[in-house]
């Protein structure tokens, strides 16, 4: 199945506003990080449900939001979340971004950026439109070092890029983004059930279900445009 198709079932079913809930423990520390200034323009890539152009609009006073999604559905259901006039919500790719040249302040990325088919053409394009000091906060919870996520792709069925944090760095670094800072963000929300419960049908132990949500959790890596 395409990205797109596994992800316009998945906003059909309605399942955009559980995974909004399940992100939203990690994302919102990121996007509390991020130097938005009152009219700033952000994008939010694989936007999901389109809760953090909101969040970016009600907290920061973000000036003018766009959410980016391959999939219509989803993008159909974000529109349907908000009436701001100022947050639009746009079908596109990942390495085709419909801005111009220096023209977005700050992008966030959460859980999104590693369905890209070419994730180096993406970093090169987000380099592209970011203006020069702009930011890319970028972050995953299927990453090489979290090795409780190495099933996914086989567990959602469509193809995953799974980089290491060295190659991420490496990767925003070949696209002319410098590092500003890369860690990982703990899930310190999700529930945990006593020991006595487990296994369960996700986890064979409690201390790998301690492992991922709270020592590897969200894997945050912040890139800058010179
Ligand atoms: C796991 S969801 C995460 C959504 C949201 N960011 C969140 O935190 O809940 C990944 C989203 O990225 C979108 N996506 C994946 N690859 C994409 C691409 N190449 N271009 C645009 N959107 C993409 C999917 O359609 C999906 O809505």
């Amino acid at each position: 199945m395409s990205v797109r198709e596994e992800f316009d079932q998945w906003a059909a079913e309605g399942r955009d506003r559980g995974m909004e809930e399940r992100h939203w423990h990690t994302a919102k520390h990121a996007l509390a990080r991020m130097p938005v200034a009152d009219g700033d323009t952000i994008l939010d890539l694989g936007c999901g449900s389109g809760y953090a152009g909101r969040a970016l609009r009600e907290t920061a006073d973000a000036g003018r939001v766009y959410g980016l999604d391959a999939s219509p559905e989803m993008a159909r259901n974000a529109r349907s979340y908000t009436d701001d006039p100022r947050v639009t919500y746009l079908v596109g790719d990942f390495e085709h971004l419909p801005f111009a040249d220096d023209s977005i302040d700050h992008c966030f990325s959460m859980e999104a950026f590693y369905y890209a088919s070419d994730p180096h053409a993406a970093l090169s394009e987000l380099a592209r439109v970011l203006r020069p000091g702009g930011t890319f906060y970028c972050a995953v919870n299927f990453y090489e070092e979290n090795v409780h996520s190495h099933h996914w792709p086989e567990m959602v069925g469509v193809e995953m890029t799974r980089w290491s944090e060295r190659e991420y760095r490496r990767a925003f670094r070949d696209a002319g983004l410098y590092v500003a800072g890369q860690d990982r963000i703990p899930d310190r929300e999700i529930t945990i059930p006593s020991a006595d419960e487990f296994p369960t049908e996700d986890w064979e132990s409690r201390d790998a279900m301690v492992e991922r949500y709270r020592t590897y959790g969200t894997l945050l890596t912040v890139g800058v445009a010179p």
